[in-house]
């Protein structure tokens, strides 16, 4: 079968469509960057109709870049910055306020208020109760606090969203809206990063809505991740395009990297870091401070579903006794792990534009290098905060352990050094809350091509990293989910299409690896106090 896959990769400093042929090879990119504003201390800020936009007007590009025509395109797929919340008016399709970005803290009352209640009757803490019910953590990254804010906020807006006039979403929900002229729908990745959706039930909570006091009416509708989105509306494309394919952009690399088997892991050096680990059909809450997540849905052509799962043996008697058990809504769904990281390619972001230490993202690997060592300085990235596992919005970033001869060398290097402890950090608590140890490290994002990084990653883990040739992989992962809903792939593709570029193996010797783990938490401890 001939055709193209068109995957909308909506970041949270770009947009981009990317084409895939019938091999899931990207033959074509267009990428247009978005602006991020930052009008208040802890504000994180976008314009709703920029992301749709750029994204929309990123798509155009591709087709005609590629020299096809939307006739040539089976099918449509998204995958998206998460957690980040629109509002708009459903009739105008109209944004109501600026969205707010995932690293927004403005939240941040509300959430530590939450964190003091306790659930009624009960001893058991509210952050317990939500992580056992979400299997997330009461914090202002994710979107049900935003849109508290939001609702208390802005004139009118409680009102008119009674009154079923507002729509609430994240961004796959906006874009989807944008491109189907209405549909008020949302993958179940995404909703299950809003801290309003059931993992264990699969469906909104509604005990959670009436604690937060959020009409349900102002929700979409929730979709498995190849479920039926609807198609694009008349007049947008050639031919009305169906959306075949919608995830989170961390759960899209997680099945880009084709970890489909519990036990795999993928970290994405983005804007942020994001290691997720794929536990099967099983709800299992971290007891590390991680996140527990949905990675997908699916509906169709599940090779899970009608052949039973090829599972990591130290895997098989946990998911064996729970398939006797598993509903087939269960059976669909592949839940993960998670440990997300603020700041990571960030904080390359910052050092270039508020810091003008160099005049290229890439340009960061040649300055570190200039020196052996960021010897004794440490940059703690805690701009927004920091997430996994220390969960603490209140502290802010830091620079130590400079001296007279500290140059902008030794803060490149400590700067690319506190993305890799960080994912340590991370790895570790996985390590503890997973049956079997992680043998090796999946990774991709922009700063997965710095080779210096991922170098100094592997000797902090003490796993290879391995580093696959399309280093795009979270448009990749929801183009191999639309590709196979739509009949373009096959389950195989998913493995045929994942190229090796370059595995990093663990070189440092024990000693040195100590000192710089050592000095690492030592500032942490020191900017946690
Ligand atoms: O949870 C936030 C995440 O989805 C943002 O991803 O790629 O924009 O850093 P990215």
């Amino acid at each position: 079968m001939a055709g193209y896959i068109l995957a909308l990769d909506q970041g949270t400093t770009s947009s981009r469509a990317i084409i895939y042929d019938d091999r899931a090879r990207p033959i074509q990119i267009s990428q247009k960057p978005t602006v991020l504003s930052t009008p208040k201390a802890g504000y994180v800020e976008q314009d709703a109709m920029q992301i749709w936009h750029t994204q929309i007007s990123c798509a155009h590009d591709a087709i005609n870049q590629a020299g096809l025509l939307a006739t040539d395109i089976t099918s449509l797929a998204i995958t998206n910055q998460r957690e980040t919340i629109v509002v708009w008016d459903k009739r105008t399709g109209k944004p109501l306020a600026p969205a707010i970005i995932w690293q927004d803290r403005r939240s941040e009352d509300w959430c530590q208020n939450l964190r003091q209640h306790k659930v009624e009757g009960s001893e058991m803490s509210m952050e317990q109760h939500v992580q056992s019910i979400t299997g997330l953590r009461v914090d202002p990254y994710f979107s049900a606090s935003k849109i508290v804010w939001l609702l208390e906020n802005h004139p009118n807006l409680k009102d008119r969203a009674q009154r079923g006039e507002v729509a609430v979403g994240t961004i796959d929900s906006w874009l989807m809206f944008k491109l189907t002229g209405g549909e008020h729908v949302i993958d179940i990745t995404n909703a299950s990063r809003t801290l309003m959706y059931d993992i264990n039930k699969l469906e909104w909570s509604e005990e959670l809505l009436a604690k937060f006091d959020i009409c349900k009416k102002i929700l979409p509708k929730v979709i498995a991740s190849d479920g039926d989105f609807g198609r694009t509306k008349k007049g947008l494309f050639a031919k009305q395009i169906p959306i075949q394919a919608v995830l989170g952009d961390q759960q899209a690399a997680l099945f880009g990297q084709g970890c489909v088997s519990t036990g795999m892991a993928k970290n994405t050096y983005g804007t942020g870091c994001f290691m997720l680990m794929n536990i099967g059909h099983e709800v299992q809450l971290s007891q590390h401070q991680l996140l527990t997540t949905i990675g997908w849905q699916r509906r169709h052509n599940n090779p899970q579903l009608l052949a039973g799962a090829t599972e990591h043996p130290s895997f098989s008697k946990l998911v064996k006794s729970g398939q006797r058990m598993l509903t087939p809504a269960k059976r669909e769904v592949t839940y993960a792990l998670e440990g997300s990281v603020f700041m990571a390619g960030a904080i390359v972001q910052w050092l270039r534009d508020n810091m003008g230490l160099f005049n290229k993202s890439r340009d960061i690997e040649s300055l570190a290098r200039e020196v052996e060592s960021s010897e004794q300085v440490v940059l703690v990235p805690a701009f927004t905060g920091l997430g996994a596992p220390y969960w603490r919005s209140d502290i802010t970033a830091s620079i130590s352990g400079m001296t007279r001869g500290s140059t902008k060398a030794h803060i490149a290097r400590a700067a690319l050094e506190s993305i890799a402890f960080q994912t340590y950090d991370v790895l570790t608590a996985m390590q503890k809350d997973s049956p079997s140890p992680l043998t090796e490290l999946r990774v991709d994002g922009g700063a997965a091509n710095n080779d210096l990084l991922m170098q100094f990653q592997a000797d902090m883990l003490g796993v290879p990293v391995l580093r696959p040739k399309d280093t795009e992989i979270t448009a990749k992962g929801a183009a191999l989910l639309a590709g196979i809903t739509s009949g373009l792939y096959d389950e195989a593709t998913i493995d045929d299409s994942w190229d090796l570029d370059k595995r990093f193996e663990p070189l440092m010797p024990a000693e040195e690896r100590e000192e710089h783990l050592d000095k690492w938490h030592q500032a942490i401890t020191k900017t946690l106090q």
